[in-house]
């Protein structure tokens, strides 16, 4: 897929989940945005870029953090996504939040800028993410902090895998297509900091933390996948036929359940550097 389609599909998939989600099931998102803003720790009064804020759950805690005399920018392709965030931000009176339409990889904003430009789970689903980070680069001042994470390789298993080989089973996936699924772009913690090193970055780190929780049933694991961007895999999957494919798969998810419920694993990067 050149990179044109795989923007058109990147706005598709997250306008059709932007409705649900900020589901329940889906609580990792603010979860892991506020520890991100917590490592981060953001001076107040400075300029922080969330790109890829989805429904700002980043950019809504980078607010708080950075105070009244302080502005986020929030950034996103999906605009029914940046709607939910218009939607928070006029519920709360948020007063210090600014949201554009634009390409993360294409930044419309000066060289040297932000104090901080954060992306939480959106970097893998660059065509190039090198060249991403690189226009994140650019736009961040000298000595500013750049920081993002990325699902680790236990993250949502052994759902997950369940899930693919029931899909590539059906013909709906194919193994080209398993191997080179986004999210796993940056399993591991090395490849993170191999990103940022490429990029010039200094006083790198990367830390692993789990952010997982019990959900109540499997069908809250299919939640997490519907109103997600494993969304664009499952429209695959004919109306029709649907509804059975999904009982198949929850049917093999179901014994992994315990007395406390399903465990949903969120192995979570953390990988930061600072512009030199
Ligand atoms: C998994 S969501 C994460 C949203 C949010 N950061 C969070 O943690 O909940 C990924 C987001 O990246 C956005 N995205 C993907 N590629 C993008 C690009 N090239 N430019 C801008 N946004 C992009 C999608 O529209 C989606 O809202």
């Amino acid at each position: 897929m050149n990179e044109a389609d795989l923007r058109a599909r990147v706005i598709s998939v997250f306008n059709l989940v932007a409705a649900g989600y900020d589901n329940p099931a889906l609580r990792f998102f603010p979860f892991c945005a506020d520890r991100l803003v917590r490592h981060i720790n953001p001076m107040p009064g400075s300029k922080l870029l969330d790109v890829a804020t989805g429904t700002g759950v980043v950019a809504l805690a980078a607010a708080q953090a950075v105070g009244e005399q302080g502005r986020v920018m929030a950034i996103d392709l999906a605009e029914s996504m940046l709607d939910r965030l218009q939607e928070k931000v006029v519920k709360f009176g948020v007063q210090n939040i600014d949201l554009h339409v634009m390409d993360v990889s294409s930044l419309e904003f000066r060289r040297d800028y932000f104090d901080y430009v954060v992306c939480s789970f959106g970097i893998f689903l660059l065509p190039d993410m090198a060249a991403g980070l690189q226009e994140w680069v650019r736009v961040l001042k000298p000595g500013g902090r750049i920081m993002f994470t990325a699902f680790g390789t236990r993250a949502f298993q052994p759902m997950m895998e369940r899930l693919l080989v029931r899909l590539e089973n059906h013909g709906f996936m194919s193994a080209d297509d398993k191997a080179a699924m986004a999210s796993n772009r940056l399993a591991e913690p090395g490849r993170c900091r191999e990103l940022l090193l490429q990029a010039g970055l200094g006083e790198i780190e990367v830390t692993t933390e789990q952010a997982g929780y019990h959900l109540k049933d499997e069908t809250q694991w299919w939640d997490v996948l519907w109103h997600s961007g494993m969304r664009g895999r499952l429209e695959k999957i004919p109306p029709a036929t649907r509804g059975d494919f999904m009982n198949g798969h929850l049917a093999e998810t179901q014994p992994l359940a315990t007395e406390k419920g399903l465990w949903l694993d969120v192995e979570t990067h953390f990988a930061a550097g600072t512009k030199p």
